[in-house]
Order: structure tokens, then C-alpha cells, then sequence
């Protein structure tokens, strides 16, 4: 099975994309699917005119962010809380697609350095989410003051009490990409 991990801050400096190295790393770790981190920072998408299906010529790495989706059981976006809602940068990509995201069991990581890890993002992007008939997994990971938790080579600061809570979130993206999988066949 194959999990992609979207990072979604382009802001220099980042902290949250801490968080995408260190689930990459949790997913390898312990053989659970095949990895990616989709990074937007480095994909470096302008503010599209248009969504992907009517784009008359789409960029080569554009339709390669769609087929990464595609062909992903699973979606994990990792986003942090910028005024109690996620950056622009992840609407742009989903507004981007559509069908890409149908059904597809897609988890949330909230990051933020305030002490509420991100609950507000959680809400408002789960509303995008379901209008977009997306699979939102009900069990967040949200992580307040992410710079007294994590550093910025993706490891956590307290690794028993994270992974604990890797495996619950993991577990439950598991679940979901293999039902999926299940109605698919
Ligand atoms: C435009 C902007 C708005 C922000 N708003 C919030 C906020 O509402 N609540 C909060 O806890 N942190 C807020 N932060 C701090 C981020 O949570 C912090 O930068 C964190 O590291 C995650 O974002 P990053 O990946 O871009 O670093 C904001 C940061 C920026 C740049």
C-alpha cells in the first residue's frame, strides 16, 4: 500500500514539515506502506487559474502531484494552523483536483506553536474535505508548540509518547486505506 504525505507550509523556515519527516520516517520504520513526502514548497505551484481537468496545458509536475494522489491508498496532510485555518497553499492543491479525492482516506496533522495543535485547522478543513467527498479519517494528530516537541531532523523530542500516538493514528489510516482497497476489488 502506498501512503503519500502531503507537507503543505512554503513558509521559510518552517516547523511543520518537521512532522512530515518524522511520520515518513514511523511509516518506514515500522514496514507499514511505501512512503512519500509530496512537498509543496517544492513543487512551487502558482495560484492555478483553473482546475487541473480544464487546464489546457497542465505542467508536467502538476499532473504528476495528481497521479501521486491517485495512486496513493492513503493521504496524510500535515498543516499548520495560520489564523485558525490552513494555508493557502493547501487550498490551491485541493481545489486543484476533484475526482482525485473521492473516497480517498485521507488523515490530519495539525501543527501549530500555539498550545491548541492546531484544533481550529482540523475543523475548517474538515468541511472542504466532506464537500469534496473525501474519506477523512476520525483520529487527528494534532501538535501544539511544535518547537518544544519536535527538531527540525522530524524527531521527537519525546519518541515513546510520540510513536504511542503514531501507532492510534496510524492504525486508524490503516483501517481506512484497506477497506477502501476492499471496495475497490
Ligand atoms: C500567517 C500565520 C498565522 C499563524 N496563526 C497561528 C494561529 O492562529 N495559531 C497558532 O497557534 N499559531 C499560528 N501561527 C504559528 C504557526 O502555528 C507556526 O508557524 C507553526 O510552526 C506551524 O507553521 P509553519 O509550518 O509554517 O512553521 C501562525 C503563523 C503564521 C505564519
Amino acid at each position: 500500500m502506498k501512503i503519500s504525505i502531503i507537507s503543505t507550509s512554503v513558509r521559510i523556515g518552517r516547523k511543520s514539515h518537521w512532522l512530515a519527516l518524522y511520520f515518513k520516517k514511523y511509516i518506514e520504520d515500522n514496514k507499514l506502506a511505501d512512503v512519500r513526502i509530496l512537498d509543496l514548497m517544492e513543487y512551487k505551484f502558482p495560484l492555478f487559474d483553473e482546475r487541473l481537468k480544464f487546464q489546457e496545458t497542465p505542467d508536467a509536475k502538476t499532473k504528476e502531484f495528481a497521479s501521486e494522489i491517485v495512486n496513493s491508498d492513503g493521504v496524510i496532510f500535515v498543516t499548520p494552523e495560520y489564523n485558525g485555518g490552513y494555508p493557502a497553499s493547501l487550498k490551491n492543491a485541493i481545489d486543484l483536483l476533484h475526482a482525485e479525492w473521492k473516497r480517498k482516506p485521507i488523515s490530519l496533522v495539525s501543527v501549530s506553536s500555539g498550545m491548541f495543535g492546531g484544533a481550529q485547522v482540523t475543523t475548517s478543513l474538515l468541511f472542504t474535505l466532506w464537500k469534496i467527498g473525501a474519506w477523512v479519517v476520525p483520529s487527528p494528530f494534532p501538535v501544539p508548540k511544535v518547537a518544544e516537541n519536535f527538531n527540525e531532523k522530524g524527531e521527537a523530542l519525546d519518541k515513546e509518547d510520540a510513536d504511542k500516538r503514531a501507532k492510534i493514528f496510524m492504525d486508524e489510516l490503516l483501517w481506512y486505506m484497506e477497506a477502501g482497497n476492499r471496495m475497490k476489488n
